[in-house]
């Protein structure tokens, strides 16, 4: 009762005098709100100074794609209601300043990147208005914000289903929305592989056939050509794009399209590896990895690392890999594997990139300078230390909260879960309490978190959306705003103009607050 009348208390705070409320995600830094006033205005006419005008542009672009047609006008004089001032050099990357006053709003920033997020805070302040209605009134106010984490990522899974140029894009356009920064693209696994390989065209035409639903189903990938638009679409939004190549496991659908690099694999996962002691496997993947950087300009690429017991038993008997032992005096295959983990990080460097690997990399030797990587194991909290302990940059991803293809709900029968454990709306938001303990003894190692939606489980669009929606906002809270417990209820009451959103573009989403209205879209495989 108690924490009843809490709520409804600080419902009253955020809700100005008539009705207006606050409800952005995620929630900024610091906001002012001046004495219940508001700015009206009828359409906003822009001036756009100091290189401000392209990133303007980009913003209204990607601000119509989910569904939000404000009235944006460019002009100058005695009309303009809204100035955007970029190179503002009392404010670092990223940061910006929002001021609303009586009869102007300006903003500010240090670089296009915080211009562009200011503009996203800007559309929740006003109230997320859509083209029915657009009637602007913006509470009195100032905001001033910067981000959390430097690392505010999304990983998609198109291996074991691919979903296609306009579904990342929408994607991408999200993402923008709630200021995530790092798209992770894995596109290699065992029932797919998605990039187009000039050198190695079977990889597209063999490898890419089938998936997870439909094994025989015609071959889906990116041509690069693709590849190139969507890192084009996602910069536009701020976004940098990292490409997974999984390896020396999950090589499955490589190997279907040349098998002379295959290592093979086990009983449960037939031709699982590449061959790592097989010389022209190194010059095969690095011929791979140099056509893959000349597409990403990112400074990252992630070469996986994951799970490599699963099928690597044949390398117990194949005779390439008995004489890399015997020269090596390697004692078990687990030596094999670090062997090709830093061979490989060697070759990363050689093309000035920086490796990327999920955390079993930690032991393989490859050193901290050379990497970074994604903690994902959960149920092994002592690896995340002992990375951390020897300088590892860590992005966190443990499963829980951040496995995206678990269920969101006790009721809900499609997804996964750990030992009954599963990925609630609220679970997310508690991030910063349930790893206060590395968070705190490792601020500087800790470059950010990020969501992985593995697509096992997830075979259609619609499905897509529902394991996202609404976890992806709660993501985006813990990532951007720095607070040590995010309120449920309040977050809750942050989330309705967003259901509202949802709802209108047509994406199935999940409201933990009203589940009959949002029954489960359910995938094929439990
Ligand atoms: C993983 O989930 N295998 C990184």
């Amino acid at each position: 009762m108690r924490g009843k009348v809490l709520f409804v208390i600080f419902i009253f705070q955020v809700l100005l005098a008539n009705g207006q409320s606050i409800q952005i995600i995620p929630s900024p830094a610091n906001c002012e709100l001046k004495n219940g006033s508001f700015l009206h205005v009828k359409s906003w006419v822009v001036q756009c100074e100091n290189g401000s005008e392209k990133v303007f542009n980009q913003f209204a672009d990607q601000i119509k794609n989910i569904g939000i047609d404000l009235p944006f006008q460019k002009g100058t004089g005695k009309f303009v209601n809204l100035y955007l001032r970029c190179a503002q050099e009392d404010l670092e990357g990223e940061e910006y300043r929002i001021s609303v006053d009586s009869d102007k709003t300006i903003i500010e920033s240090s670089d296009e990147v915080g211009m562009f997020y200011a503009l996203q805070t800007l559309v929740q302040l006003a109230g997320i208005k859509t083209a029915e209605n657009n009637k602007i009134k913006i509470p009195e106010s100032t905001i001033i914000d910067k981000p959390r984490f430097g690392w505010r990522g999304f990983m998609l899974d198109e291996s074991r289903h691919f979903f296609g140029k306009e579904k990342v894009k929408q994607l991408l356009d999200w993402m923008a929305f709630y200021k995530l920064n790092v798209f992770h693209w894995h596109l290699t696994d065992v029932q797919g592989w998605r990039i187009e390989i000039k050198k190695f065209p079977l990889l597209t035409e063999v490898g890419g056939v089938g998936n997870y639903s439909n094994p025989d189903g015609p071959a889906q990938y990116y041509t690069q050509e693709d590849i190139k638009e969507i890192v084009q679409y996602a910069s536009e939004r701020f976004i940098e794009v990292i490409p997974e190549i999984d390896m020396p496991g999950h090589a499955t659908a490589a190997n279907k399209a040349y098998p002379e690099y295959s290592g093979g694999g086990s009983e449960r996962w037939p031709e699982f590896t590449f061959n790592p002691g097989n010389e022209n496997t190194y010059k095969f993947l690095t011929d791979i990895l140099r056509e893959v950087t000349e597409l990403f300009p990112s400074q990252y690429i992630h070469l996986g690392g994951d799970e490599v017991h699963f099928g690597n038993e044949q390398w117990k008997t194949d005779s390439l890999v008995q004489v890399l032992m015997k020269k090596h005096e390697f004692e078990n295959l687990t030596q094999v594997e670090f062997y090709f983990i830093t061979r490989m990080a060697d070759s990363v460097s050689s093309l000035n990139k920086t490796l990327i690997g999920w955390d079993e990399i930690i032991s393989a030797g490859v050193s901290p300078e050379q990497c970074r990587v994604m903690w994902w194991r959960h149920n092994k909290p002592e690896q995340l230390m002992q990375g951390l302990k020897s300088g590892y940059k860590t992005i966190m991803c443990p499963r829980i909260p951040f496995y995206f293809d678990f269920v969101q709900d006790s009721t809900h029968t499609s997804g996964r879960r750990w030992k009954g454990d599963f990925v609630t709306l609220a679970s997310i938001l508690d991030f910063s309490k349930t790893y206060r303990n590395p968070l705190n003894q490792y601020p500087s190692l800790i470059a950010g978190v990020q969501a992985n939606l593995w697509s096992e489980r997830i075979h259609s669009d619609e499905r897509l959306d529902f394991m996202t929606f609404p976890r992806i906002a709660a993501l985006a809270e813990i990532a951007w705003t720095d607070k040590p417990k995010v309120d449920y209820k309040e977050f809750v009451f942050r989330l309705q103009p967003f259901l509202q959103l949802y709802k209108k573009q047509g994406i199935s989403y999940f409201n933990p607050e009203n589940r009959d209205e949002t029954p489960e879209v359910k995938g094929i495989v439990p």
